[in-house]
């Protein structure tokens, strides 16, 4: 593969037509800022089982050893920044009328980066709930073991486990912006894990013109019009400078 990466015309010339877009993101958008990614030779799921640590049966077993994990996976994510893809994805976002993000990532950093429309799929690190009445917490200090509710409840981390519903509201509108999109963008995710790696697939079944950009080819790979399997944080800084000089031209 060639250093030099040119962003194809065919995107560029999509870009200065559309006004619908919708991005999909996984862990690999946050790789570059240091939060490690679930799968691969350096993945979190190869060293650990997920069904011990990432499901309401784990944390019902063992609430102590869930909640640690989930406070150290906390820590690395409020030390790191938003990466070039982050910060490249709000200047995207000010270039069009219909503008949306929907991540799997729990850490936060489209919203700290400045995205404004984030449907965050699987809920976010800094809140927690009620295991019992769902009552939500912001917890001020960091606690040591899983805190009990008012009700008696233990409190957990506010994401999805494996086995969980996703929150109604953020899935529905993501939905809506999948179905609607004119061109859709899935970055930094294996599209493995369902129902999220299904959006796509409504923007196809949709006729969005659909890309990806991801380290290595994926599951979505043979059903992409395009795939760029390059760095996000190198990709779309390029392209996002690369649709602004385009779109000032039409
Ligand atoms: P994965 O770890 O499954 O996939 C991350 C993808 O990002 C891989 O295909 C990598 O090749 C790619 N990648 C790594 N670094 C990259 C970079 N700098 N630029 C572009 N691509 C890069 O992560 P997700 O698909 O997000 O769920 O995983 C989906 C869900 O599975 C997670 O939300 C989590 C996990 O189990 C729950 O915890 C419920």
């Amino acid at each position: 593969m060639s250093d030099v990466f040119e962003i194809p015309k065919e995107l560029l010339r999509l870009f200065s037509k559309v006004e619908r877009v919708a991005v999909l993101t996984g862990a690999g958008i946050s790789a570059e800022s240091g939060v490690p990614t679930f799968r691969g030779a350096d993945g979190l799921w190869s060293k650990l089982n997920q069904r011990e640590l990432a499901s309401m049966d784990a944390f019902l077993q063992n609430p102590q050893r869930v909640w640690e994990w989930y406070q150290q996976r906390k820590k690395i994510m409020r030390d790191v920044q938003p990466n070039t893809a982050h910060l490249a994805l709000v200047d995207l976002e000010k270039m069009f009328s219909h503008f949306s993000i929907a991540t799997q990532n729990i850490d936060g950093l489209h919203t700290r980066a400045g995205s404004r429309t984030v449907y965050e799929l699987h809920g976010n690190i800094e809140r927690n709930r009620c295991a019992s009445c769902g009552a939500l917490y912001e917890l001020e200090s960091e606690a040591i073991v899983p805190p009990r509710c008012h009700c008696g409840g233990l409190i957990r981390p506010d994401v999805v486990w494996f086995g969980e519903m996703l929150p109604e509201e953020a899935w529905q509108k993501a939905l809506d912006a999948a179905r609607s999109a004119q061109l859709y963008i899935s970055i930094g995710t294996s599209a493995q894990v369902y129902p999220a790696a299904g959006l796509p697939f409504e923007a196809l079944s949709n006729n969005a013109f659909v890309v990806e950009i991801n380290l290595e080819p994926t599951e979505l790979t043979p059903y992409a019009h395009l795939s760029l399997h390059r760095k996000a944080g190198e990709i779309l800084p390029k392209l996002v400078e690369a649709v602004k000089k385009e779109r000032s031209f039409c």
